[in-house]
This record gives structure tokens, sequence and C-alpha cells, in this order.
């Protein structure tokens, strides 16, 4: 805020990709054939930004202007299919999931949340989704987090980790540091069976007054086989301030174009820095 008020926080754009773009790239790149985006009023954005836009193209096809061509072009996922529901109200991210459900059908689906950014050499989710095929059963994806940040996560329990796998003996919702059962955040990649459906419909309003992905996973457990799997790759949460400015920083570094002459604008920033606080003793 006040950035997110009037345009939804996943548009905020990461170097010159909007957030939501950064999760369809990742989500067609674990294989995803349909994308469900829940939305929400003031979110009317992400539909236009995947939809074509002729009269963008025209401009700048006449412009000459060929590379901001094929990049407007790449936006729309090809070979994948986009539909749009509306969260009626802000219930919580169960209730989003539950939003889904007849599209989703009896099938093993991934969920995503656009602000959690994992920067990859393969995608966060496609690590996953081989998890999941190895332990036939939902994967959440975790991290270690500090102890005094517990309250901003999903945290899990599990008997111990092996080669980053642990199965899962609960979760629970945003616990106190004294409560928490283990260090291991979950951050918003998970792939589900459509089991966690069942649960959701069973659960009612958890932590902060929301239907929570989080209790339902917690019902789900005790019928089925979930596992928490710590990513491999960077975690940027582009929800806080900070998270965004790193990832903005990161990604611009690491930008083909940009990434040299941005590396020599913050070595002079770095040096400057550094005089004024020696001048400052
Ligand atoms: C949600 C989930 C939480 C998870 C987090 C990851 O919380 O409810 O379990 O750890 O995403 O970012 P939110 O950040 O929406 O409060």
């Amino acid at each position: 805020m006040p950035a997110t008020k009037a345009s939804p926080k996943e548009m905020l754009p990461i170097v010159d990709k909007p957030l939501i773009q950064y999760a369809v790239d990742e989500a067609l790149g674990a294989g995803a054939d349909t994308l469900v985006f829940i939305t929400g009023s003031a979110k009317r954005a992400i539909e236009d930004h995947f939809d074509s836009n002729s009269e963008l193209e025209r401009e700048l096809e006449a412009a000459g202007k060929r590379e901001l061509l094929a990049a407007v072009r790449e936006i729309a996922p090809g070979g994948a299919t986009c539909i749009y529901i509306r969260q009626s109200a802000p219930l919580g991210l169960g209730h989003a999931v539950l939003c889904a459900q007849k599209v989703v059908g009896d099938e093993y689906f991934y969920v995503h949340l656009a602000d959690d950014l994992i920067d990859a050499d393969v995608p966060a989710l496609k690590q996953m989704c081989k998890v999941s095929a190895s332990t036939q059963g939902s994967v959440v994806g975790v991290q270690t987090i500090p102890i005094d940040e517990t309250d901003k996560y999903g945290v899990v329990e599990v008997d111990s980790m092996t080669d980053r796998i642990g199965r899962l003996k609960g979760i629970v919702e945003k616990p106190k540091p004294e409560d928490a059962p283990s260090q291991l955040g979950v951050v918003g990649r998970y792939v589900l069976s459509p089991g966690i459906f069942d649960a959701l419909a069973r659960i009612g309003r958890g932590a902060g007054g929301e239907i929570q992905l989080t209790d339902a996973i917690a019902v789900m457990l005790k019928k089925e086989a979930v596992h928490a799997y710590e990513f491999e790759g960077v975690r940027y949460d582009c929800g806080s301030k900070l998270g965004y400015l790193k990832a903005t920083v990161d990604y611009a570094l690491n930008h083909p174009s940009l990434g040299e002459s941005f590396a020599d604008h913050l070595i002079d920033v770095a040096d400057q820095l550094r005089r004024r606080k020696r001048a400052s003793g």
C-alpha cells in the first residue's frame, strides 16, 4: 500500500514483467495446461494482461518495434486455457481454492501464490511435481523461516527431512513462535490431491476468520500422505516491501540487457554509501 490500492498486487512488476506472469511461466514450465485465476474486484487488469491487444500490436508493428511486439505476443499463455473465476468475498486462501473445484474436478492440481516469487533453475512447481509423483500424494513447498516470523506462515510438523522431503504429521496456520511445531514455513506452492476439496468443505473458518487451506491440509493428511518439500531456489516475499525490493534488484542484475549497466550503477551507489558512512563516523 498504497501501490496496490486500485491495482492488484499480482500486477506489480519485477523489472519488466508483472508477478502474475512469472507465476504463469512457472506453471507452464511445470506442465500446466489449464490456468485458473481466482480474482476479485479490482483484479480485472490480470485478465486484460493475458488477453491479446490488437490495437497495441498494430501500433508496435507500424512503428517497426519488432522486439516489443514479440514480447507483447509472448504474454498470452499459448497452448494453455485460461479461466477466470471471481471470488465473491475475500474469505481466505482455502475459499479461493474451493472456487476452482468445478474446473479442477478429480485431478491433482497446483496452487501458486504469485507474491511468493521463486527464482530457480528448475521451476519450483516442476520440482514439486516430481516429488508428488514419487511420494504418490500432495506436496507443500517449505523453507526454513526465522523463529519470530512463524505467525506469518503455515508451519509444518515433520518427523525428519531426507533429501529435502519429509512426511507431514501436522500443519498449523500462523502459530506464535512458542507454539510453532518447527521452523519450516509453507511458501506459496502446493501440489494438491482432489481430496482437498472434501476437507475444505468440512472445515469452518480458522485463523483471521478465514477459510484456511492449511486447516484443510491438516484434515486431509489424516487420510492421505502429504509431504513437505524444501525446494531448490531463492524465494522472494514480494508481499513485503523489502522482499519486493530485493527481487527487483536481483532480477535487474540478471536481466540480459539491463544487468551490466545496473550493476555499474549499484557499484556507484555502494561507493557513495560507504563514503557517507565513513564521513558520519
Ligand atoms: C498464505 C497461507 C500460509 C502460507 C503463506 C505463504 O498466507 O495461508 O499458510 O504460509 O500464504 O506465503 P498469507 O501470506 O496469504 O497470509
